[in-house]
């Protein structure tokens, strides 16, 4: 069978990809390793991780928010299953989603995993053992990453856990260790420490969340620790030991120094993801890698013609938003059109109790590269529609030239952070300034009114503090 496009792998990347491609007018088929399509996003990442955190928020919210409103209720019960229940129903809803639009938008899909044989070719090997070869003019790689492993130690799902057993624990475990603090750790730690677990996350650097705004970071870990989360950072864990009921964990300072132990029932590993770029026939190809990563130029091609590549498999943060910006564009650029990806304006967003959101650039990249900025800031203490709703932790801060005013960063922590960057996403699309912001006038009483608050902050002329 032959097709303009072949994509391998249907993810965020490569299902965008293909729709956008069929859009316009390209005849394009699909492989998929997995039975189900929406890759690690929608199976074992963005979807379920958020409907457990949506479930586990509402927990948190009638044990300990709602008497602060008046409403009093008994202590809730968990009901585990149930939460499962609605966390699986969400994925299939989501998933089936993905199969009903390549229907209508006569996309081929195969189910196998997929090998690139030569440029133009690509065997699917269904798990049954059949074979099949198709062919196309053009091949895009959305293969995605799988979880990054500590070495020595072995991933049950049960009580050694990646992020995909962290996603289906069957019981809520009284002693839950993480190992990392980047984003899966801290996700996947407020729900089950809002379900009662008592969590412990060892970071090897001296800060959590690396790569954020330091002044956000640091808020945030105040707020966490607020929450019951426990700290050790600058910590690397050495041996895990299965005991006859839990697990002992050695942990060391990262600079050296005595050794310590910890206990826990369940142990997270959460240190990374890494690119799946291995079993496709890359190297016979002469498809270059960079640090296991497919090298791409910003065609998204690869170093062997007709065979691109997107997503987590390529360089840039890995993100769904991010990957399917990169299809939409690919499948232009495939199409003779100019695809773009704006790699400046990609916001990023951590789905924990409060909300952060940032996009653009921190505070440290802006002194690293001895840009002058200055900065506006506004506290949700001072947002009247904040302290209705009894979230008022966190605060807008803005990033602008000191010359030119343009905005060069937002970073939010705060109750629906992730909602609120949108607009300052668009800003920076436009190449906004502060000043275009802070005249842009925004409901009452709404929480986006702290965004423009910053804004006016920038010139020193807020209203409200
Ligand atoms: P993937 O989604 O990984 O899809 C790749 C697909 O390719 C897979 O289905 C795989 O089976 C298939 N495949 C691989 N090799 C082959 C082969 N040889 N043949 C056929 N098929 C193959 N990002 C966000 O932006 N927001 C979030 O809230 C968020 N939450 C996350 C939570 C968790 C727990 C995790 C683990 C990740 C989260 N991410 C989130 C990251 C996000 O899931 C990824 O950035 C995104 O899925 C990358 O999309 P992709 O299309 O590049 O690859
Ligand atoms: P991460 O890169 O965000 O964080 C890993 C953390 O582990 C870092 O702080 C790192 O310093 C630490 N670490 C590494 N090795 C260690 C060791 N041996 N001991 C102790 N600490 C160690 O990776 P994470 O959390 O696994 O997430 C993977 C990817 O998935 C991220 O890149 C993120 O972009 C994506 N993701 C995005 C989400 C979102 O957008 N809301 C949610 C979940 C995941």
């Amino acid at each position: 069978m032959s097709y303009d496009l072949i994509v391998i792998g249907t993810g965020p990347g490569g299902y965008v990809c293909a729709i956008r491609a069929a859009q316009l007018g390209l005849k394009v088929a699909v492989v998929e390793k997995r039975k189900t399509h929406g890759g690690t996003c929608l199976n074992i990442g963005c979807i379920p991780s958020k409907a457990l955190l949506q479930a586990s928020e509402k927990f948190a919210e009638a044990e300990h928010e709602l008497a602060g409103f008046g409403v009093l209720v008994d202590k809730p019960r968990l009901d585990l299953p149930a939460m499962m229940k609605h966390k699986d129903e969400t994925v299939t809803a989501n998933v089936n989603g993905v199969a009903f639009l390549f229907k209508k938008n006569k996309i081929d899909a195969f189910h196998g995993h997929a090998t690139i044989t030569a440029p133009g070719e690509v065997l699917v090997k269904a798990e049954d053992g059949a074979a099949q070869t198709l062919t196309a003019k053009n091949i895009v790689v959305a293969t995605g990453s799988d979880f990054a492993a500590l070495p020595g130690v072995e991933i049950d799902e049960k009580i050694i856990v990646s992020s995909t057993g962290a996603l289906a624990l069957a019981e809520v475990p009284p002693r839950l260790l993480i190992v990392g603090a980047g984003v899966i750790g801290l996700e996947l730690g407020s729900v089950w420490g809002r379900l009662g677990s008592k969590v412990v996350v060892v970071e090897f650097l001296d800060r959590i969340l690396p790569g954020l705004d330091g002044e956000t970071a640091k808020q945030f870990q105040r707020i966490l620790q607020k929450q019951g989360f426990e700290f050790h950072l600058g910590h690397k864990v050495g041996k895990i030991e299965r005991l006859a009921s839990g697990l002992s964990v050695s942990i060391e300072p990262a600079a050296g120094g005595a050794a310590s132990t910890l206990e826990a029932d369940v142990a997270l590993i959460a240190i990374g993801r890494r690119p799946v770029a291995e079993g496709l026939g890359l190297e016979s190809l002469g498809v270059a890698l960079d640090r296991g990563r497919i090298l791409v130029d910003d065609r998204f091609a690869t170093t062997v013609p007709g065979i691109y590549a997107i997503g987590d498999v390529v360089r840039g943060p890995m993100l769904a938003h991010k990957a399917q910006e990169e299809g939409v564009a690919v499948a232009e650029i495939i199409a003779g059109q100019h695809g773009h990806v704006n790699y400046e304006a990609i916001p990023s967003v951590v789905y924990t109790m409060p909300e952060i959101a940032t996009v653009g650039a921190t505070e440290e990249e802006l002194k690293a590269k001895g840009v002058a900025y200055k900065v506006g800031k506004f506290p949700f203490t001072a947002n009247g529609r904040a302290r209705a709703m009894r979230a008022a932790e966190g605060f807008v801060k803005i990033l602008a030239d000191a010359a030119s005013d343009r905005v060069l960063g937002v970073h939010i922590i705060g109750a629906g952070a992730g909602e609120l960057i949108a607009e300052a996403v668009v800003l920076m699309e436009f190449g906004g300034s502060a000043e275009d912001l802070a005249r842009t006038c925004h409901a009452h009483p709404t929480l986006s009114e702290a965004v423009k608050e910053a804004a006016l902050a920038v010139d020193k002329r807020a209203i409200h503090i």
